[in-house]
């Protein structure tokens, strides 16, 4: 058995004797005895290559094949048919020049495209039986290809911005699957996917929405995955002029401490920058002191110990009355007396921000017990 091009004859066939042989077919019962079978080869196909149709349970004594594009056995969708006695192959309307139907009743498409995609009915002929036959089906896919999601934005700022990835390229004939962080998408009023599921709209992406997401093609034939993407979220603070190269943050604030790092992304991976680290003044904020007990009585420890938030760490001082009493964050008297009841004030400095801030607090000191009710005086 061997390949069988289009012989001379194939042109002297008339066009009524091909309507003859299409509406044989058309007229067919449909078939009653066991399905042939039709494996493809290779089983992933890509545009450009060749695949064969391998046929296999070919019933005995037959007359001939013939092949359509489609479920539809109609003249319209006739590719080729074959006739065992004479050998002799003729074409049809569906025939794209790139077919080759072998005696054993296999088909070989060369140089698939994407209009080669989708069923073909082979139909059968038995001796001393013209008006049954037997039709095998094959769905033809080509393989998906490795997708890529693309962005609208990659940098997005947190919770404010909308980005919209892509699965890429837009295919016919597949679906759309996404991940989040290797699970399906939750469903949430922040994502939403378009009608063919090929792209998804993030509202205000948070951490919990960075990522990464994947993304998968898949027809039945197969199926393929992308690489994981994820959105890196900037602080609404941060802006990025440019090509990214200079980071302005405006009003910087203490949670802009820390390191920071640039990354240079090229064709052979990327190169990060040692950390640098961004130390933010700030404060002093007005300061609290803490007081271990509301009321004093004469002859008890007082200790008051004041803080305020500051970047570096304030500098403190203590007043009684508004006379400066000591330096330091506390204050420790080891034994109070009524003259030791007054205003204390404390006060936070920061020599880098050159900044000033105090607050003050009432202490009473009573000579001897007295109920709490009454001694509640500040
Ligand atoms: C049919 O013939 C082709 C070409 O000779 C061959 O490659 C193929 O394996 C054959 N098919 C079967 C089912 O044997
Ligand atoms: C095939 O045809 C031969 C005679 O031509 C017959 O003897 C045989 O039974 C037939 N086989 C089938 C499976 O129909
Ligand atoms: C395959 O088809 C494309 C366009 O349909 C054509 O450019 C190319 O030359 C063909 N290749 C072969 C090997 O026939
Ligand atoms: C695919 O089919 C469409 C319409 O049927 C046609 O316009 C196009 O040229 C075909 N492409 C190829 C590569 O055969
Ligand atoms: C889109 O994805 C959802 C699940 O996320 C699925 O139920 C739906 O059938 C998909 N739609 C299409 C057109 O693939
Ligand atoms: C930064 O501070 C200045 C003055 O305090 C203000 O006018 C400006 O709007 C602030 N910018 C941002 C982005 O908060
Ligand atoms: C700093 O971050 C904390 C927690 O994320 C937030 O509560 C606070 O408002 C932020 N402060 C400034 C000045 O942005």
């Amino acid at each position: 058995m061997g390949p069988l091009s289009a012989s001379p004859c194939t042109l002297h066939i008339t066009w009524k004797e091909l309507l003859l042989t299409a509406s044989l077919l058309i007229f067919w019962n449909p078939p009653t005895t066991a399905q042939v079978m039709i494996e493809a080869q290779p089983t992933k196909l890509s545009e450009g290559k060749d695949v064969l149709l391998l046929v296999y349970n070919l019933p005995q004594n037959l007359t001939g094949y013939s092949w359509y594009k489609g479920q539809i056995m109609d003249l319209q969708h006739y590719i080729a048919a074959y006739t065992i006695d004479t050998e002799m192959i003729v074409f049809g309307p569906a025939y794209s020049g790139r077919e080759t139907v072998y005696s054993n009743a296999s088909l070989l498409i060369q140089n698939v495209t994407k209009n080669d995609t989708g069923s073909y009915t082979i139909q059968i002929t038995k001796q001393g039986d013209e008006t049954k036959g037997v039709t095998g089906h094959f769905t033809l896919y080509l393989e998906t290809p490795k997708p890529y999601i693309s962005s609208s934005n990659l940098n997005p700022r947190e919770g404010t911005e909308t980005v919209i990835l892509s699965c890429d390229p837009d295919t016919q004939d597949v679906s759309y699957l996404w991940w989040i962080n290797g699970q399906s998408l939750p469903i949430s009023h922040k994502l939403q996917l378009s009608e063919n599921n090929r792209t998804l709209s993030l509202f205000g992406v948070t951490k919990d929405t960075a990522g990464p997401y994947e993304c998968e093609m898949k027809n039945p034939g197969s199926s393929s995955h992308s690489d994981p993407v994820t959105l890196n979220l900037l602080s609404p603070k941060l802006k990025q002029p440019g090509e990214n190269r200079i980071l302005i943050l405006d009003n910087g604030t203490r949670n802009d401490t820390g390191p920071y790092e640039c990354e240079i992304w090229g064709q052979v991976g990327s190169t990060p920058s040692d950390p640098v680290t961004l130390d933010v003044l700030y404060g002093p904020h007005i300061p609290s002191i803490f007081a271990p007990f509301p009321y004093y009585r004469s002859g008890e420890k007082l200790y008051l110990y004041c803080f305020a938030d500051s970047n570096p760490p304030a500098e403190y001082s203590w007043t009684i009355n508004g006379k400066f009493l000591k330096s330091g964050q506390d204050l420790f008297i080891r034994e109070i007396t009524t003259k030791h009841s007054g205003i204390y004030g404390c006060s936070a400095r920061n020599s880098a921000t050159g900044s000033s801030s105090s607050t003050s607090k009432t202490i009473k000191v009573s000579g001897k017990w007295i109920p709490a009710s009454l001694a509640i005086g500040f």
